[in-house]
């Protein structure tokens, strides 16, 4: 048997009263009602559990105050702490965060968006992994407030970009100091900027120090699976190290395109009795909160997680009461930060 929820006819019927002074006394608006019709109101809703339908409040009066960020996926560390960043700035400035794991696929991505605006979210900020960004462009000539942040976008809109190759550059000349010149680059294939921009920064880098490319040291799984339950990055990393232990010359450092990645080749190479860093180095990138606590703690590249989730909620709210602020760019640097997993040859 299912049970019915009260509606507000049920409550104004029951207070023997109107619904339009129901819905004045529940939502606070401010409107004049004696105290003992206030009363009435109260008992009734209290006894027939009546709950306000908030959407559709918010679609009346036009109230709608949330906002969305579409990630990825929440298993890699990185992205929670972004989300923690827009959801602080959101909260100070009265507003909710819907959000969205897109799974690494491009389809999902696309009808979350459509979903936000029809919802009437106010503005979404996204890390998108679609390679054409045909949706993105056609909701934003719709009226979609966007900031792109983590990927770049291959059209003109807010973002809060950050200089990857400038972090993969600085990963590999950091190994390049301690001595090393076979260094392997791991990852996941090279669909998103993020990861071209990695790639160009360890070539920039071999380049600099006059070391030549040795292809075989460059492993990316060819297929980027869309699992819902696992971590992918781990897991590739212990595929990859498994690779890398077949090779004939194997390298003396590697470079991996992210920490969980990093971490996975760390377990992976374990599996094989190789220590890191006695026997091999390997640098992440991103600076999870976990890469430090991991054993060895993680030699990695810092990207400003909450910064950068902080500033893109600043950028998407500051732009929907001032819209000339439709094309702006807020670039932030890498560092390296230097632990234990990496060592002189
Ligand atoms: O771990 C997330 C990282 O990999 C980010 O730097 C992002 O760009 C992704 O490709």
């Amino acid at each position: 048997m299912t049970i019915k929820s009260a509606t507000i006819y049920d409550v104004a019927k029951y207070a023997k009263t109107s619904t339009a002074t129901v819905s004045r006394v529940l939502s606070n608006s401010g409107y004049s009602v004696s105290e003992e019709l206030k009363q009435r109101v109260l008992e009734a809703a209290k006894k027939l559990k009546y709950t306000p339908n908030l959407v559709g409040r918010q679609l009346k009066t036009k109230e709608i105050t949330d906002i969305a960020v579409i990630i990825p996926n929440i298993s890699n560390p990185f992205y929670p702490s972004i989300v923690l960043g827009v959801e602080d700035v959101a909260r100070e400035k009265g507003y909710n965060v819907l959000l969205c794991d897109s799974f690494r696929n491009p389809k999902l991505e696309s009808e979350y968006l459509r979903s936000m605006l029809q919802k009437q979210v106010k503005g979404v900020i996204i890390s998108s992994i679609s390679q054409n960004n045909k949706t993105l462009i056609k909701l934003v000539e719709s009226g979609l407030n966007i900031v792109a942040f983590d990927q770049d976008v291959t059209f003109p809109c807010n973002k809060i970009t950050f200089d990857y190759k400038k972090g993969g550059f600085l990963a590999v000349e950091h190994l390049i100091k301690l001595g090393h010149r076979k260094i392997a680059f791991v990852g996941a294939p090279l669909n998103r900027p993020s990861r071209k921009s990695l790639y160009a920064g360890y070539l920039k880098a071999l380049k600099k120090y006059g070391i030549s490319l040795n292809e075989e040291f460059v492993l990316l799984n060819e297929l980027e699976k869309e699992i819902h339950n696992e971590i992918y990055e781990y897991k590739n990393g212990i595929e990859l190290a498994k690779r890398l232990m077949q090779l004939k010359e194997k390298p003396t450092a590697i470079f991996a395109i992210n920490d969980l990645t990093a971490i996975g080749v760390i377990q992976g190479l374990k599996t094989y009795g190789v220590k890191v860093p006695q026997d091999i180095s390997v640098v992440g990138f991103d600076n999870i909160f976990i890469s430090e606590m991991v054993e060895p703690p993680l030699t990695t590249i810092e990207q400003p997680k909450y910064e950068m989730g902080r500033l893109a909620a600043n950028l998407l709210i500051e732009s929907l009461s001032n819209k000339k602020n439709k094309n702006l760019e807020i670039s932030l640097k890498p560092t390296l930060i230097i632990r234990k997993s990496t060592h002189e040859l």
